[in-house]
């Protein structure tokens, strides 16, 4: 660090800055349930932060505790390298941070520039040109400035949400969090708001986003960090995630053989073979083989374990009709992980009528949903 150019880049702000976000065994509890258990979380400058999780696996509850909203039972958060705790400090940090956590109150009859100059002064951004200035850029950045002066109510539901997002975008904060931030939407208008995430990560925001959908985490994200029930079930660069397990997919004949096999494989996970993975049923993939009503048994292993899983099943006269490695994807992942559960309860596989959603987690989060 001697020289002059180095000494010249050398950003000690920047250095301290490196983690905007961190947690340490942030848990929160509701009377005897724990919603959020103990959860390290990492949130570097620059990262879209993918929180990815099914319903009530406690994404909007770790938002709120993040953004102060909600009184962590225990653990520790670190906002901006400093520990968030003293009232002064979470003040600071306010004014950093961006959030559309809640539906946000716009007064129906008001154009999206009116209510934005109540938001700002409600905020506590002083009345005057640079406000005034400030709305406009808050608006042209999510694509809203020509629609300003119209009144709330004659938006589209993706002219809501982005309004909602230059709320968050008032005080330029370097951290903006989002909880959900399609849900909701018709196509298009997720088109509109993951192109604004997109356009605001390129302009160097740093983006915290919740979302039960697998492919917007993985499409918009940089890092993720899976949830289950409150628990942190993974969590790194959307593309290692990607690439950590190897499955390998499983046809039978007749599809009354799928729960077996999956018994087969979760009696011999239990017995304690280290590589053998959560297995669940799955939809094969396109171009594989198409077993009888359309699911196969996919199993987390190493290909070059499809032998042994054979001679497993085999000794319960299960003999499958293919055995394929299947490259594993985030999609896997998450359904092996978040999917087990249900699995393990013994379900039985999907209707083959069922039509197949790999993507969709579930359809119950509306607005307005949480709790
Ligand atoms: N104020 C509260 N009192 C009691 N339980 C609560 C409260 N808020 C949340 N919970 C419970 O905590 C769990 C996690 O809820 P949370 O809203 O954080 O999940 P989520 O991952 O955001 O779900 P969704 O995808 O439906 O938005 C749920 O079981 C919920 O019922
Ligand atoms: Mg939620």
């Amino acid at each position: 660090m001697g020289s002059a150019s180095a000494a010249a880049t050398y950003q000690p702000q920047r250095a301290i800055d490196e983690f905007l976000l961190r947690t340490e065994g942030l848990t929160k509890r509701y009377g005897q349930r724990t919603v959020v258990d103990g959860l390290n979380l990492e949130v570097r400058r620059g990262d879209v932060f993918g929180l990815l999780g099914p319903n009530g696996s406690g994404k909007t509850t770790t938002l709120r505790m993040l953004l102060s909203l909600v009184r962590p039972t225990s653990g520790r958060i670190e906002v901006f390298g400093r520990s968030a705790t003293h009232p002064a400090q979470l003040r600071e940090a306010a004014s950093r941070i961006g959030a559309l956590v809640e539906q946000p109150a716009f007064y129906p009859y008001l154009g999206g520039e009116e209510n934005l100059t109540g938001v700002a002064l409600l905020s506590g951004m002083p009345r005057g040109r640079a406000t005034r200035e400030r709305i406009r850029e808050a608006l042209a950045q999510v694509g809203l400035a020509a629609r300003g002066r119209d009144a709330y109510r004659t938006y589209s539901l993706g002219m809501k949400q982005r309004l909602g997002i230059a709320a968050a975008l008032l005080t330029d904060p370097e951290l903006l969090v989002l909880d959900e931030p399609t849900n909701g939407l018709d196509p298009a208008g997720m088109v509109d708001v993951r192109a604004l995430v997109e356009r605001l990560a390129r302009a160097g925001k740093t983006i915290v986003l919740a979302s039960h959908l697998l492919h917007e985490v993985q499409h918009l994200c940089t890092r993720v960090a899976i949830l289950k029930d409150g628990r942190l079930l993974a969590q790194g660069p959307v593309s290692d995630l990607a690439t950590g397990v190897e499955a390998i997919e499983i046809s039978f004949a007749r599809p009354e053989e799928l729960p077996r096999a999956l018994a087969a494989v979760q009696t011999a996970r239990a017995s304690g073979l280290s590589w053998l993975g959560a297995a669940s049923f799955a939809v094969p993939e396109a171009g594989g083989h198409a077993p009888p009503g359309g699911w196969c048994l996919l199993v987390n292993a190493p290909a070059d374990r499809a032998p042994e899983i054979a001679r497993l099943l085999a000794a319960r006269d299960l003999f499958p009709t293919a055995m394929r490695p299947r490259e594993a994807g985030l999609e896997r992942i998450f359904l092996a992980l978040t999917g087990e559960s249900t699995a393990e309860a013994g379900t039985t596989p999907p209707e083959p009528s069922q039509p197949s959603r790999p993507f969709m987690i579930t359809t119950r989060a509306m607005k307005g949903d949480v709790s």
